[in-house]
């Protein structure tokens, strides 16, 4: 399984505006990059901190939009196998399959325990996607289920668009990644819109 990380923050290293509410960093060049690499990917994980604060659909929208057969699995990360009613994760345009610390049933996904010390063991869950076929994984944040990735070594590839913004306040990369010490492999750095988006490898 090839596992590719994919994040975006301001220059001052904040993914989230003050009190984690969401902030559009990514411009139209990188969100139709976010979107073809979503297309290119088996699944798309989350961690339930984006689900609830982000909402987002996970669905791969580049033009042409792919078929709802060739749209990614949505995965999403929680102790508790319980997401919001409404969240989009659960609406009918892909299969979601939730990957939680203990049994359970959500109506719109399918779920699989895999118990953890930290909620859910991330190993145990990545051998579950690969059982199900899956090869490409685009994880799409936020930081701490990225932090506990990196720190399990589940990562093959990090990256990183910085747009040209300094938010002072909000969540930051710094602070979920506090005690990691990795050195990466920087690959490319590209001027894409108006930010970078730079790729580095994530050595085992
Ligand atoms: N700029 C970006 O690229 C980007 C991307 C995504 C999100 N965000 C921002 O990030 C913020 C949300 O951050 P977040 O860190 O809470 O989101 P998150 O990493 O998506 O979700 C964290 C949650 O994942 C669950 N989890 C279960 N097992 C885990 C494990 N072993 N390791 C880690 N997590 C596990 C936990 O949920 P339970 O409590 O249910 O167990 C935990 O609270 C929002 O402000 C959002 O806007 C930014």
């Amino acid at each position: 399984m090839h596992v590719v990380v994919n994040m975006a923050a301001s220059l001052d290293g904040r993914v989230a505006g003050p009190g984690g509410q969401p902030v559009q960093l990514s411009g139209e060049a990188d969100l139709r990059r976010v979107h073809a690499l979503r297309a290119a990917s088996d699944a798309v994980v989350v961690g339930a901190g984006t689900v609830a604060v982000d909402d987002p659909r996970l669905t791969a929208r580049p033009d042409p939009r792919p078929p709802r057969e060739a749209q990614p699995l949505r995965v999403v990360v929680t102790s508790q196998p319980q997401l919001p009613a409404q969240a989009r994760v659960l609406d009918d345009t892909a299969d979601t399959l939730v990957l939680a610390g203990q049994p359970g049933q959500i109506a719109g996904a399918d779920v699989h325990a895999a118990p953890g010390e930290a909620g859910v063991d991330l190993a145990q869950a990545w051998e579950e996607l690969a059982e199900r076929g899956v090869e490409d994984v685009m994880v799409e944040g936020g930081p701490t289920l990225v932090a506990s990735l990196l720190a399990a070594d589940l990562v093959d590839r990090f990256m990183l668009y910085t747009a040209p913004r300094i938010l002072g306040e909000g969540p930051s990369l710094a602070a979920a990644f506090e005690g990691l010490s990795l050195e990466l492999e920087p690959r490319t750095r590209t001027a894409l819109g108006e930010g970078t988006l730079t790729t580095y490898g994530v050595p085992p």
